[in-house]
């Protein structure tokens, strides 16, 4: 058959041949791409998981390794090959290697040398839609955030938190929750989700909030912070307050500067508000509902956080942040599941030019990784989190581990260095004061359901605990009950 001179032959022909000229090409780029690393073993698979398109992927054998894949996987990808920096190359859509990093002294290296190994800006552009911001930001630009952010995350906004937070349960304890002994919750996070946003509302933006008041969130938290944000605006400027809404907006509003000079524009002021809720919200609030999971399973511990809090405060009075600090069993159990299920699961870097770093294999033998410049390093905070190397029994649930000598580098979920969460305290004041006010007044269980009576305690630890990594790991379905003790 003929068309217009060519025959259909003559075309099929052709197709073929630069369908197979890519696949050369393709298997080409794949193993020039593999000599770039020296080989270094790993995962091999069609469909790169660094994009968003790989990640719609189920995982399937030398396809693709899904998403969620860094939860999935904890330390088993590093512990297979006896190393602890593995590749994951891939063909599609062009061939590429990440190196995913488990090794503490590596992944220190790496933040501390912030010029060398800048944020991969791509992979955040996501975070820019509401404006410029501090999180997807590098260079001068990022010092001139976060010259303007940090000190907003001061002794005195702790203590707001602290204080916040303590409204904000004593509310719900002596009000929302009044003349009830047992009270029994369908999801975790449908308690620790407005604890998070109250605590960010109040501490973050000024704005006292009740329960009542707050019954119902509008769809959609970022118009509820809009909603703060003009109110805010609006509100009288002569009292002083410690909120961090009030440095970004000091900034924003420098008298006797026109527009252009000001230090933060008003996208730039709004694209960091809604950033502070993006880093602040969820994180916490999803670490809230895995903690209080974890004392409801184990209630050994539960006790012995209850006990310890009752020798901190013999007489039941109501803690203040001075007694932060000896609140030591709280934050542990505080830091033991941001460890066990940390919100975000991989810190992404890059490498601005050829680099080397030393590791030491299974068998105690240095390792040299090549590491070319541009390429995608990958600080896998669970495969650190979980690496036996680091933390005895890694999937053993032990907050006691934090009250000794542990390694500071071996937990990342705050990242560190340069780049390091800016609300560490802020998150670190929030969990300690909300376990305790939880722990000090109740007894956390399991709601019991009569379709997983005859489960073992294995099995209901994997539905309870049950997680899928979005933007932050989120617990899936945690139904808890609060026993108010007498
Ligand atoms: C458990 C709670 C939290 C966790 C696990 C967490 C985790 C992190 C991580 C891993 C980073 C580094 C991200 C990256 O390199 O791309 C980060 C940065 C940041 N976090 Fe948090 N965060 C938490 C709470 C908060 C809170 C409460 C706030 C603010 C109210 C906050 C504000 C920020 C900001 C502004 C940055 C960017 C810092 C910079 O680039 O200089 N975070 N956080």
């Amino acid at each position: 058959m003929q068309v217009s001179g060519i025959s259909v032959e003559t075309v099929a022909l052709l197709l073929g041949s630069v369908a197979v000229l890519r696949v050369v090409q393709g298997y080409l780029d794949y193993r020039r791409v593999l000599a770039s690393i020296k080989y270094l073993p790993g995962h091999r698979t069609v469909v790169s998981s660094a994009t968003v398109f790989g990640n719609l992927f189920p995982p399937i054998p030398i396809l693709s390794l899904g998403h969620d894949h860094f939860w999935r996987l904890k330390h088993s990808s590093f512990a297979q090959r006896g190393l602890d920096v593995v590749s994951a190359v891939s063909w599609w859509p062009s061939a590429a290697a990440v190196l995913w990093i488990a090794d503490a002294s590596i992944v220190k290296e790496i933040m501390w040398s912030r010029g060398r190994f800048p944020k991969p800006l791509h992979q955040y552009k996501i975070l820019t839609f509401f404006g410029e911001n501090i999180v997807v930001s590098e260079a001068d630009e990022w010092k001139r955030y976060r010259k303007i952010v940090a000190p907003a995350f001061s002794d005195k906004n702790n203590r707001l938190v602290w204080e916040a937070t303590t409204k904000i349960m004593l509310d719900l304890f002596d009000d929302v929750w009044a003349g009830k002994n047992e009270i029994t919750i369908e999801h975790g996070v449908d308690l620790t989700l407005p604890i998070a946003l109250f605590v960010i509302g109040a501490a973050g933006f000024g704005r006292d909030i009740s329960w009542k008041e707050d019954d119902i969130i509008p769809p959609g938290a970022s118009k509820y912070l809009l909603e703060m944000i003009h109110a805010r605006k609006a509100a009288d400027k002569a009292e002083e307050r410690h909120d961090l809404f009030s440095s970004l907006l000091a900034a924003n509003e420098d008298e006797g500067l026109s527009k252009d000079e000001r230090k933060l524009s008003d996208s730039e002021l709004i694209g960091n508000i809604f950033i502070f809720l993006v880093a602040g919200h969820e994180t916490t609030a999803h670490s809230l509902c895995f903690a209080l999971a974890m004392l409801a399973l184990y209630p050994e511990e539960q006790e012995n956080l209850y006990q310890h809090i009752k020798s901190v405060l013999p007489d039941g009075r109501i803690p203040t942040y001075d007694d932060m600090p000896l609140l030591t069993h709280s934050l542990a159990v505080f830091n033991e599941s941001l460890r066990m299920f940390a919100p975000v699961t991989n810190v992404p870097k890059s490498s601005a030019e050829d680099a080397t770093f030393t590791t030491t294999d299974v068998n105690g033998e240095k390792q040299t990784i090549t590491v070319p410049q541009g390429m995608i390093l990958s600080l896998d905070v669970v495969g650190l989190h979980y690496n036996p190397k680091y933390w005895e029994d890694p999937e053993t649930f032990k907050p006691s581990r934090f009250l000794g000598d542990w390694n500071k580098d071996a937990f990342l979920p705050f990242s560190g260095g340069y780049r390091g969460c800016v609300g560490r305290k802020f998150s670190e004041t929030e969990g300690t004061a909300v376990l305790t006010y939880f722990v000090s007044r109740f007894k956390i269980e399991i709601k019991e359901e009569p379709q997983f009576a005859h489960e073992t305690f294995e099995q209901r630890k994997e539905r309870v605990l049950g997680a899928r990594s979005a933007i932050t790991l989120a617990p899936t379905r945690t139904p808890l009950v609060f026993k108010r003790r007498v």
